[in-house]
């Protein structure tokens, strides 16, 4: 992990080891998408990297209007993240809204992104365009500019995503150098970080589409929480193609491909070395589906019993946001006087 400075002096991990941040909404259930894009890469990360991982509920307030959901969903999603594999120890676990800083930076973010960049966000396009006749919030367009205050409050180096995220990291390095250009040094260049396999899960039954839990189809999504049996069965009834031959081709052959990733991602196997050894579908269908379940057999015991203990949830989230707001409050007050505004009176 390269750490990009900008001749930014405080603010560094105070660990002096490299700074990540990524974070995740609370919205519907966590996918194998998830896991394999992002949450391996933070578990990973955790003992040689200064961690920070944000539940973002004001993102998710973009896409979510139904009252008193939210809060429960955070809840689920902290045991989830702990249930994969986050130390409470070493790895800061936060609730973005319980960290005022963020909206605070996210103004000053917007003013610092033009409303043409924010317009050419493939993101915006796509969730506008789905929501067309509906209501479209301003939040939905402005929202790179809150996930560029969240990268940039932490002084991030490294962002674990999925490939899908790769235009949001690279807007937020657009903004830090613009900021840093108008008002001083202030805010350290983040970059995107991609797993080597499974960057982009692609859905079960519609592989030229990234598995999402906005997708119409339960059958292409495979749920950490899923039980075997039904696991077993959305990968059986996995959509390849007819002409039969195991080989790794995205545009010409993207159902096969994907399988070939996901048990990729799953056995830490080169995808070559996956193709030499299967030349049916079925076979390889049912391995992936096995590879699968391994990984998240025990990963769906931990949640149950995490997830019986609201209690110890939220003081482990406390025990986060505490360390979290150190950080955060450190750099808005960096960034405030990079600007020169009045100092507080
Ligand atoms: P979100 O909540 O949609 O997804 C969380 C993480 O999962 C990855 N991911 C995938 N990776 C591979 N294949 C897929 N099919 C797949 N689907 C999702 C995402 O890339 C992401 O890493 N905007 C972000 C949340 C966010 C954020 C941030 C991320 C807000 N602020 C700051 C990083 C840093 C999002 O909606 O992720």
């Amino acid at each position: 992990m390269e750490p990009i400075l900008c001749g930014v002096q405080a603010g560094t991990s105070v660990k002096d080891v490299p700074r990540v941040l990524s974070c995740i909404q609370p919205t519907g259930s966590v996918h194998l998408g998830n896991y394999l894009g992002a949450l391996v890469n933070w578990v990973s990360g955790q003992h040689e990297a200064d961690v920070y991982h944000g539940i973002v509920d004001l993102h998710a307030l973009t896409v979510t209007d139904e009252p008193g959901v939210l809060g429960a969903q955070t809840l689920d999603l902290a045991a989830m993240l702990f249930a994969v594999g986050l130390d409470p120890q070493v790895a800061t676990v936060f609730v973005q809204s319980h960290i005022h800083e963020h909206s605070e930076l996210a103004w000053i973010m917007e003013c610092t992104v033009s409303f043409g960049e924010l317009s050419r966000m493939t993101q915006f396009k796509d969730k506008s365009a789905k929501r067309e006749g509906e209501f479209v919030s301003a939040g939905l367009f402005t929202y790179p500019a809150l996930q560029a205050a969240d990268i940039l409050l932490y002084d991030a180096q490294d962002v674990p995503v999925g490939e899908d995220q790769r235009q949001h990291i690279e807007i937020t390095r657009d903004i830090a150098v613009r900021f840093n250009h108008r008002f001083g040094d202030t805010f350290i260049l983040p970059k995107a970080v991609h797993p080597k396999a499974g960057a982009r899960v692609m859905d079960l039954q519609d592989p030229t589409s990234k598995m999402s839990k906005s997708s119409t189809t339960e059958n292409g999504i495979v749920y950490l929480l899923d039980e075997n049996s039904v696991i077993e069965k959305k990968f059986k009834r996995a959509v390849t193609d007819s002409d039969g031959v195991v080989a790794y081709d995205r545009e010409t052959k993207p159902g096969v491909a994907n399988l070939l990733d996901i048990l990729s991602a799953c056995t830490q196997t080169p995808i070559d070395t996956l193709v030499s050894q299967y030349s049916q579908y079925g076979p390889l269908k049912k391995d992936t589906g096995d590879a699968v379940i391994a990984l998240l057999e025990p990963i769906r015991q931990r949640f149950h019993e995490l997830h019986n203990d609201p209690a110890e949830l939220s003081r482990l989230l406390s025990v986060g946001n505490d360390r979290a707001r150190e950080v955060a409050a450190a750099t808005l007050a960096r960034a405030h006087s990079a600007i020169g505004l009045l100092p507080r009176i």
